[in-house]
């Protein structure tokens, strides 16, 4: 009889419950892919009377996760609690330290405090899997670690806040302002308590951050992740986005420039047509770039009990196995301690300002630009009832510092009324 793979579950709320569930529904299937039986031996989480849909009856019971983790019919903590530190963090620590291995669903503890965890665990010889992590079901963490780990990755490049791609889908086919869609956002239970962690882009940079390190063998970076929210999209930059056969997405960006390594969040235009353009509601996508392999996409929940839960089993099921991967895909003590790029390359930018509705106006704002070095590459002026104008500006490729250089000028122009915003145009 082969030996069980025994498991500590600190977290029974969605994903923690999705994990029993899986475990319960499909114990011989696991058992049979694993090569041994999967089984859970205790569980902890705050209240021990709340209804989760879940038989807990045959588990042990833990209040504190930290001596979960350190029980003896423990093999590997399942952390499902979140928060970047607190009892997540505890919790995590205490396993490594007892000489456990970690499945974690938590982007914040290991954005933070990655490096030093992933050190911690190699040091004694085990790990820690992070799948459902980044962009919950889409298996993005194995497709880099073992998947594509023939290539050098060139860019990686994904909508991965399911909240944020809702909202802005929903702006456009509802005709909504932001204001509106997100109370009905949180009206829906879709953000998190902090709902800055969404909309400010947080959240994904920290999937991000993760990402890149397994893709460019450096550490993990959040802090240097180069963040910007959806707060400020208006309705109008979307259907004039739109009329320009572009859509508006919170887009995650990392790529290892001769600049050093660019990381950033934020949102960007992406050609309609295109699978990022296309992707609609709460769904992720992750688009991967390597030299051999080319483009590859990746599309799929990136919440939720199920998909979540199933990304958890995944390196559950990994462990089980004897499969021992190092959590960055190649160990923490040699990654680089990577540069981050100033400035970003440069890209088409979309402009959006209003303009005093006079003769010689634009002309002002074409010189500035000019002389800036950034050249236009299509122009649009929209009707008005006032005395202003919207006009929009589609530039040739420039960079992100000529289009602040520009804006920093063009207040003494005199003829910006309203405005001016900038949003990158990325090639996907
Ligand atoms: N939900 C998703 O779709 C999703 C997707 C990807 C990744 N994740 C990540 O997965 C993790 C869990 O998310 P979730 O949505 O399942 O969260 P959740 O529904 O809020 O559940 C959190 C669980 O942790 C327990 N907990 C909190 N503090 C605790 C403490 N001090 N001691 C013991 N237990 C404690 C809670 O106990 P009580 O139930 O008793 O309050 C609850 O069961 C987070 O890191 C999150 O970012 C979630």
């Amino acid at each position: 009889m082969p030996t069980p793979l025994r498991l500590g579950i600190a977290g029974l709320g969605t994903v923690g419950a999705g994990v029993v569930k899986i475990v319960g529904r499909h114990a011989a299937l696991l058992e049979r892919r694993a090569g041994r039986p999967i089984v859970i031996s205790a569980v902890s989480a705050r209240s021990r009377t709340k209804n989760r849909d879940v038989d807990l009856s045959a588990f042990a019971w833990e209040d504190d996760p930290v001596a979960l983790a350190r029980r003896g019919d423990v093999d590997v903590l399942v952390e499902v609690m979140g928060g970047s530190d607190g009892p997540a963090r505890a919790a995590t620590e205490a396993a490594i330290a007892a000489g456990k291995d970690v499945v974690t669903a938590n982007k914040a503890l290991l954005a933070l405090h990655g490096q030093a965890l992933a050190e911690a665990a190699e040091a004694k010889g085990h790990v820690i899997r992070f799948e459902a992590a980044v962009a919950g079901g889409i298996p993005v963490v194995k497709a880099l670690t073992e998947g594509l780990a023939g290539n050098e990755i060139r860019r990686v490049v994904g909508v991965m806040n399911g909240t944020c791609n809702y909202i802005l889908t929903r702006m456009e086919s509802a005709g909504l302002p932001y204001a509106e869609v997100f109370e009905e956002a949180l009206q829906l239970g879709y953000l998190e308590a902090d709902p800055n962690l969404d909309v400010g882009g947080i959240d994904a940079g920290h999937k991000l951050s993760l990402l890149a390190a397994i893709a460019f063998g450096t550490r993990v970076a959040f802090d240097a992740v180069e963040l910007e929210g959806i707060g400020n999209i208006l309705i109008d930059d979307i259907r004039h986005a739109a009329d320009m056969g572009f859509r508006i997405k919170l887009l995650g960006v990392a790529q290892m420039t001769g600049r050093g390594l660019e990381q950033r969040m934020s949102p960007c235009l992406v050609p309609a047509d295109s699978p990022l353009g296309q992707l609609q509601g709460g769904t992720n996508m992750v688009v991967l770039e390597g030299d051999a392999v080319g483009q590859i996409v990746l599309r799929g929940a990136g919440a939720g009990q199920g998909p979540t839960a199933s990304a958890v089993m995944a390196d559950v099921i990994e462990i089980a196995r004897g499969t021992r991967i190092s959590t960055f895909g190649q160990p923490a003590a040699t990654l680089a301690h990577a540069t981050p790029a100033k400035a970003s390359a440069a890209a088409p930018y979309y402009l959006r300002m209003a303009l005093a509705d006079k003769p010689g106006a634009l002309a002002k704002v074409a010189t500035v630009l000019g002389e800036e070095g950034i050249s236009i590459d299509r122009m649009r002026q929209y009707g008005h009832a006032d005395v202003s104008a919207p006009v929009l500006i589609v530039t040739h490729k420039c960079t992100r510092t000529a289009v602040d250089h520009a804006f920093a000028r063009l207040p003494a122009t005199g003829v910006v009324l309203g405005g001016p915003v900038a949003l990158r145009i990325e090639n996907v």
